[in-house]
């Protein structure tokens, strides 16, 4: 396992370092929810990146905690934790890594990273979900001795945080 990776909580200067790598190291799609317009980073987009952030994840009531994934000094790509509704004590998480660091080991660290932090804040299920062509999600709980199941349109998995502590 890498030891390079660390998780650091969003603020509003990692929030525009974010922004970087996403511009630089990332499509729209794999990054946030869809925008109209034409393809690509629009201004727009960039925009609404930094909206979706500081709304969900840095306002007076978040409703997710995002992390910046950091490798050695560099910000690579983000996590997050959201509490599912109507789920007691279970949490969703999503990743995204830049393009030029995936397929190095570092999404295996950061799910580490984050089925310690979710168990720490006190969940007791862990909820992950992604779509059935997303090979190197599937790789990746698979690595992680995570059987994902197919529901559907989506592939998706719950990881019990007490047995798995
Ligand atoms: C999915 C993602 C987070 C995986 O992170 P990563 O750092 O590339 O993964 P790792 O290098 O830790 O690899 C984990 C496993 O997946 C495999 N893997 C990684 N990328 C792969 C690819 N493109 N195709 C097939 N397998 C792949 C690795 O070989 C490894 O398996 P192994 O240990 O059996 O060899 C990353 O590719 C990513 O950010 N993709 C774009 C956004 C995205 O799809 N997010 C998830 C939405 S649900």
């Amino acid at each position: 396992m890498r030891s390079d990776v660390t998780m650091q909580q969003l603020d509003e200067d990692l929030l525009q370092a974010l922004l970087d790598v996403a511009v630089a190291d990332a499509d729209p799609h794999e990054v946030m929810p869809p925008v109209a317009g034409p393809a690509g980073w629009t201004a727009e987009r960039r925009a609404a990146f930094s909206r979706f952030h500081q709304s969900r994840s840095l306002s007076a009531e978040p409703v997710e905690t995002t992390y910046a994934i950091v490798v050695g000094e560099a910000v690579v790509g983000a996590a997050r934790l959201c509490p599912l509704e109507g789920a007691e004590h279970a949490v969703e998480a999503g990743v995204w890594i830049g393009r030029s660091y995936r397929g190095s080991g570092v999404g295996r660290a950061v799910l580490s990273h984050l089925l310690i932090l979710a168990r720490t804040e006190g969940f007791d299920s862990l909820f992950l979900s992604t779509k059935p062509d997303n090979t190197a999600s599937q790789r990746l709980l698979s690595a992680m001795g995570i059987d994902p199941v197919r529901e559907g349109d989506a592939v998706t998995a719950w990881v019990d945080l007490i047995a798995a502590g």
